[in-house]
């Protein structure tokens, strides 16, 4: 294999075109696309026109095992996540998952057991962790003597606000009717799967997790570690899609909160408070490219002043994913973010859940955690 690794994408809509798309141009020393899969014709050609891609699939499992395609990215819905990265590690194909990873820990564990016996790189798209502020973040945090609180925050307008104003995103308009409806008749489905029975709407709670929280609740474990356990969960409002939740950390609490409504806005940050120094990071909306990242040191500073030091980078967290995966796969390094670490998230929604619909906390979670891994 030469240094330039072939990727193949299923699933080109909005991540595809307006992120990864352009990204792995930018990188393309290392990585190019060679293949492109989407279920829908005009997505399939528009975006191949676009970015000048050949090999087009309609089917995944054509992709996978084409021989022009080193490594596949799994951009499709959720619900296709572990089929598809399930597909292309017995293909012997490298694998960036989306987030999230799977639906459920039983997925997660299917795909664990093949990693294993494939011996390939299989990453989770958890760029937020690979952002320059959030790795300065975390030397910080690890050398604060005490933590006293900490607190993620999630609260964002609901994407098409900010996406429609300026992106021209090639959709999916040529499916057969009734495509959307099975959507999401499979997703409630897999919810009910992970979960057992779950009622409207706290199937969108679940969602919610997956989809957004599950940066938030990653990045909280690279930063702090696994909390000892959840003191409380809460969903409300008539969509579930807003979110409370204490993390125990034994010396500490995390907050958590997220929601997603429509005021066009992204309020996304992970804030540490020592007695003497306050790490936070702050994230903007990953679909304006190359928007800094912002780590901000607060502190006493001379004269009774508070001193506020705030850093921020235009190197773009997708970029640096990239380039970890590259990495990964030609020195043979397991990803920081592998799919054991994104399993860990699953099991904290599941406890979440759990909570959310009135259940017991569970007595150490992080037991819970390492006696099911
Ligand atoms: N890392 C991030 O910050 C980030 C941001 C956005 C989305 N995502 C993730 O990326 C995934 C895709 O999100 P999106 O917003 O691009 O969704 P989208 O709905 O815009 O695009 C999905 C594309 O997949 C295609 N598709 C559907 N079923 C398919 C199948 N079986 N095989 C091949 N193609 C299929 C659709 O036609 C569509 O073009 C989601 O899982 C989402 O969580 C991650």
């Amino acid at each position: 294999m030469s240094d330039i690794l072939r990727v193949g994408i299923v699933g080109c809509g909005e991540v595809a075109q307006i992120i990864h798309l352009p990204t792995l141009q930018n990188l393309r020393d290392k990585l190019r696309v060679t293949a492109i899969c989407d279920v829908s014709t005009k997505v399939l050609d528009g975006v191949g026109e676009q970015f000048g891609v050949t090999h087009r699939f309609r089917d995944y499992r054509e992709l996978v095992s084409s021989a022009e395609v080193d490594a596949v990215l799994v951009a499709n819905p959720h619900v296709f996540h572990a089929e598809v990265a399930m597909a292309a590690i017995k293909a012997g194909k490298h694998v960036l998952v989306e987030k999230p990873m799977c639906m459920s820990i039983a997925e997660a564990d299917a795909l664990i057991a093949q990693e294993k016996q494939a011996g390939v790189v299989a990453q989770v798209g958890f760029m937020r962790r690979y952002a320059q502020a959030f790795t300065e973040a975390k030397r910080l945090v690890q050398e604060l003597p005490d933590i006293r609180l900490a607190r993620v925050h999630d609260v964002i307008g609901r994407n098409p606000l900010i996406i429609t104003q300026i992106n021209n995103v090639i959709r999916p308009t040529d499916l057969p009717k009734g495509a959307k409806e099975e959507l999401l008749a499979k997703q409630k489905e897999m919810v009910t799967a992970a979960l057992g029975p779950v009622q409207e709407p706290l199937d969108k709670t679940y969602l919610l997790l997956l989809g957004l929280a599950s940066h938030d609740i990653s990045a909280m474990r690279e930063l702090l570690g696994l909390p000892k356990g959840i003191l409380y969960a809460a969903s409300r409002g008539p969509e579930g899609r807003t979110v409370s939740a204490a993390f125990d950390y034994g010396g500490f609490v995390c907050q958590f909160e997220t929601s997603v409504d429509t005021v066009p806005r992204f309020d996304a940050h992970i804030e540490v408070y020592s007695p003497s120094r306050i790490v936070r990071v702050d994230y903007d909306t990953p679909y304006v490219r190359n928007l800094p990242g912002r780590l901000t040191v607060l502190e006493p500073g001379p004269d009774g002043m508070a001193q506020r030091q705030v850093s921020s980078t235009w190197k773009d967290a997708f970029e640096i994913e990239w380039l970890a995966f590259h990495e990964n796969v030609t020195q043979g390094r397991r990803p920081k973010t592998s799919l054991a670490d994104a399993r860990e998230d699953l099991v904290l929604f599941r406890e979440m859940m759990s909570l959310i619909q009135g259940g017991s906390p569970a007595a150490d979670m992080r037991e819970r955690v390492v006696a099911r891994a």
